[in-house]
């Protein structure tokens, strides 16, 4: 089973997370563990201190080395694992606007789909989400780190919100969590063969005088299959050129 922990300064902030979403679901039915940690519980001195002004001077604040590395610490520890280096089934994921952008393929590794991403389905054990605060973090924190991702090119005020992005994206393909499974998923953006999905229709089969195509309605499942693909093809031309090679 997949265990996940989030480290953070304001873990409130997953509380509709876990109890209402898909990750909620997964959890029941046992796919995966997910566990917040409250940064704070492992800030500096009385006062719990997670931050301080930036050598060479600049705006803002930046997160300690010290409660990090310990909070990252007790994560191993309470998962029974020793120290927070030489890592295999375990990966340190820093939020970051300067990390790498995560895509799809980033979350079916995570999940250990066998995918071309992922040809041997490596699997993780244990996966570790440090969202930042403030200015970001000290630069030494990153020694622990195995990944750093970014969501995008935009700078949020935490990394709360990318790490429920990449925990939801990399949750629902872990096996039994999705009705549809693997098919379901391998067909999605992105998916198989890495375009956009086909426009989809459902009831009724016209409305305010739009038509589902008749293709949908025939029953005829290699045409409609044929369908599909060159619809997402001439979609993902249009809108995500980037993504034809
Ligand atoms: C205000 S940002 C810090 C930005 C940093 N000073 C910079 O210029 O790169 C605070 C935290 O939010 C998170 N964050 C902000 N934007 C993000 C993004 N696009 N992807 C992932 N995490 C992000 C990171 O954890 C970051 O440390």
């Amino acid at each position: 089973m997949l265990k996940i922990d989030i480290i953070s300064v304001q873990p409130q902030m997953f509380r509709g997370f876990l109890e209402e979403s898909i990750v909620a679901r997964a959890v029941k039915k046992g796919a995966c563990e997910v566990n917040i940690i409250n940064l704070r519980d492992y800030g500096v001195g009385k006062w719990k201190k997670c931050d301080d002004k930036p050598y060479g001077g600049g705006p803002g604040l930046l997160m300690l080395c010290e409660p990090w590395f310990k909070a990252v610490e007790a994560a191993c520890a309470a998962r029974g694992e020793e120290g927070v280096l030489n890592t295999v089934a375990r990966r340190i994921i820093m939020t970051s606007p300067a990390g790498k952008t995560f895509t799809q393929r980033d979350a079916e590794l995570f999940a250990g789909v066998a995918a071309p991403s992922n040809p041997n389905a490596q699997t993780f054990s244990h996966l570790i989400f440090l969202c930042g605060h403030y200015e970001g973090f000290d630069a030494r924190i990153e020694t622990m780190v195995t990944d750093k991702y970014s969501i995008g090119d935009f700078v949020m005020t935490g990394g709360e919100l990318a790490a429920a992005a990449m925990v939801d994206s990399i949750v629902r393909l872990l096996p039994g969590v999705l009705g549809g499974g693997p098919a379901a998923t391998a067909s999605e953006s992105f998916g198989r063969e890495g375009l956009l999905e086909a426009p989809q229709y459902t009831h009724p089969p016209e409305f305010r005088g739009m038509k589902v195509p008749e293709v949908l309605l025939s029953g005829d499942h290699a045409k409609i299959e044929a369908w599909r693909t060159a619809e997402a093809r001439k979609l993902t031309k249009e809108q995500r050129p980037d993504l034809i090679k």
